[in-house]
């Protein structure tokens, strides 16, 4: 079993495995090298042999215990026909929402678009590169898809006006998308996706009164899904209030914490393994406050199931010296 597995399905609490949320990206020349000569940001997903090369260039570098599949969460609307652009320096960009034609989107049709990372991700898992050690497979949850989906943008300056207007279009696009991730989840499990993380970046835009219809009923139906294949599903409903609730309701294998979040009262609190927490920001001072920073959530979680990661994914700014530091840190503790 791979480290990462034994702390989701065992609950070993003597090992500290890692990974890194975004640790194929900007942060490695090598993967800018690539991005320069391809603009196109969904093309390159979709080009399975660079999809292969850029999620294998950390493993080359640093001793981290997963290859997350280099992909996007966007890459489900994409497959259902709405346009999804990058630009540079605001993000992503998503054209014109049509139902009709969204509804008509089958299976077959929807494989056919996004088949290059099913392959890539057999690619990488059969690697010599990830002997040992767990590909994830990821997905955006329902509530974080349909904010991008219906905002066309990241809501950084929160949800425009007009957001919730249209509640039998939400219900029907909840609908959508919820039956899409799960065809998405199982095509990267049936070619070697042993972990799957759902990542919930907007949990914290909402009212406690709309999480039960927008985060804890979708996102349990999912995990429920993913459990059922019998492949650990973590969380990340990133800035949400209340994490032990959301654990409570939910129940994934494992929870990945923001870096605002105390994680004094996660361990006290939470019982099922924790991932993640560190400010991303951290690794932009210095070795010294890295290794102390890093040490203060291993020590608070020595006695409890944990995997090592950030708190959000890692600045393109971060030297990648400060990340070896980072990685060598961890398993030496
Ligand atoms: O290494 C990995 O973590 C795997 C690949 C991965 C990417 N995106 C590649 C990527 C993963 C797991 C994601 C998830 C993702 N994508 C999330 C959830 C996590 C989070 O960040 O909250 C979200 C919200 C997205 C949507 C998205 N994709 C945004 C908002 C942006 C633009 C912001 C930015 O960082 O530029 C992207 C682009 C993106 N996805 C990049 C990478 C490496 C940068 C692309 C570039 O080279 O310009």
């Amino acid at each position: 079993m791979t480290p990462i597995n034994r702390v989701l399905k065992e609950k070993n609490t003597t090992i500290n495995p890692i990974w890194i949320m975004r640790q194929a990206g900007r942060y490695l020349p090598e993967f800018r090298d690539i991005r320069k000569l391809n603009t196109d940001f969904i093309k390159l997903c979709l080009n399975t042999k660079l999809a292969k090369e850029i999620t294998l260039q950390p493993l080359k570098r640093f001793d981290l215990d997963a290859a997350i599949i280099f992909s996007d969460i966007l890459m489900l609307p994409y497959a259902l026909n709405q346009k999804v652009e990058f630009k540079k320096n605001f993000g992503p960009i998503l054209g014109e929402l049509d139902l009709d034609d969204i509804l008509n989107v089958n299976e077959d049709e929807f494989v056919q678009k996004i088949y290059p990372v099913y392959d890539a991700i057999n690619m990488v898992s059969n690697d010599n590169l990830t002997k040992n050690k767990s590909t994830i497979g990821f997905v955006g949850a329902p509530w974080t898809l349909l904010v991008y989906m219906l905002n066309k943008q990241s809501p950084k300056l929160g949800l425009k006006k007009d957001f919730f207007e249209d509640k039998s279009l939400i219900k029907k696009l909840l609908i959508i998308i919820e039956k899409f991730l799960k065809i998405h989840i199982k095509n990267q499990i049936n070619n070697g996706a042993d972990v799957i993380q759902i990542f919930d970046s907007w949990a914290g835009l909402l009212e406690k009164k709309d999480l039960s219809e927008y985060i804890y009923d979708p996102t349990l139906s999912l995990v429920n899904f993913v459990k059922s294949l019998n492949i650990p599903v973590i969380c990340f409903p990133r800035e949400i209030k209340n994490y032990k609730e959301f654990c409570e309701i939910v129940k994934p294998d494992a929870i990945n914490i923001d870096y605002n979040t105390n994680p004094k009262i996660i361990v006290n609190n939470i019982k099922i393994p924790v991932q993640g927490g560190l400010d991303p920001k951290i690794l932009l001072t210095d070795k010294e406050i890295l290794k102390k920073e890093a040490t203060k959530y291993l020590d608070i979680f020595k006695d409890h199931p944990y995997i090592f990661n950030l708190g959000h994914g890692v600045l393109p700014e971060t030297d990648p010296n400060m990340f070896d530091y980072l990685v060598k840190t961890v398993k030496n503790y």
